[in-house]
């Protein structure tokens, strides 16, 4: 089996080898398994689940499977969220889900918490349903925030936003499990890449909680132009990388102080 595996360019062909095995239930579901793997699906599929943060996530084909670098999200968004009183009330919100993943970990590793998720792609929808409501937490269907109830306007303390950030041109370039196998919606990011990330960014700050803050995953390259589209929104932004995995977060926090409109009337008079 291992060879198998290693021959179709599995590089941890013993690592995926013991997680087959212990998925399948019978010989001929193993072969069945083995086979799928060495034609190339992801080991996510095959199996029906992915590790995340030491979370076991349903992933349902097509559904984007989380990656390992994501968990360098969740854990600039737990360090920041321990600095938020009572970080067990704190309103997570997950939008552009997928599997929930995110959400979910951030949950957990706040303790509780209100939770959160919306994505555009039904098949994530209620991929994130299986995920996310055993765990307490509520799953919509929409584009960005016209998901969302509109209860949550203004009300948000961590706002996690993993949209698609893969330049339309450089789609072709992905790894095949990537490109053949996950929807195009996940992977899609515009012509520069940023194309969700800034809408998402530019309505952010109406959802936010004061001092809530955004979060999203961009390449090194797009970091610095994510930063300036969170500043233009009105957000303090700051870039965080990590040098392990390759991951680049950009955070935008709101202000703590909420602007009312007689402040504005004051300013520009
Ligand atoms: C890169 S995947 C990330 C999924 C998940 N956040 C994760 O990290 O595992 C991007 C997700 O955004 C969703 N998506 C794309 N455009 C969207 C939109 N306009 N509104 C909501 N979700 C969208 C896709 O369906 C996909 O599930």
């Amino acid at each position: 089996m291992v060879a198998r595996l290693r021959a179709a360019g599995c590089v941890f062909a013993e690592d995926e080898a013991s997680i087959l095995l212990s998925a399948a239930r019978t010989r001929e579901e193993l072969e069945a398994m083995v086979e799928r793997r060495a034609g190339g699906e992801p080991l996510e599929y095959v199996v029906g689940w992915a590790e995340f943060c030491g979370l076991r996530v349903f992933v349902d084909p097509g559904v984007f499977v989380p990656r390992l670098r994501s968990e360098f999200l969740v854990s600039v968004a737990l360090d920041l969220a321990g600095a938020r009183e009572a970080a067990e009330r704190l309103v997570i919100v997950d939008l552009c889900c997928g599997t929930g993943a995110l959400g979910l970990a951030v949950a957990a590793g706040v303790g509780a918490g209100e939770l959160h998720a919306a994505d555009l792609d039904p098949a994530a929808v209620a991929c994130a349903r299986r995920n996310v409501e055993p765990a307490g937490g509520q799953v919509y269907e929409g584009d960005l925030f016209d998901a969302l109830p509109p209860g949550l306007r203004g009300r948000i303390d961590v706002l996690i936003c993993n949209a698609p950030y893969v330049p339309t041109t450089e789609i072709a370039f992905m790894p095949a499990e990537a490109r053949e196998h996950e929807a195009l919606l996940a992977l899609d990011g515009g012509a520069d890449g940023l194309a969700i990330l800034r809408r998402a960014a530019a309505s952010a700050g109406e959802w936010l909680a004061p001092g809530g803050v955004l979060l999203v995953e961009t390449s090194e390259r797009q970091a610095p132009s994510m930063a300036g589209v969170m500043s233009a929104a009105g957000l303090d932004a700051r870039i965080h990388s990590d040098d392990d995995s390759g991951a680049t977060v950009v955070t935008g926090v709101s202000a703590l102080q909420r602007r009312s409109r007689a402040d504005d009337r004051l300013r520009a008079s």
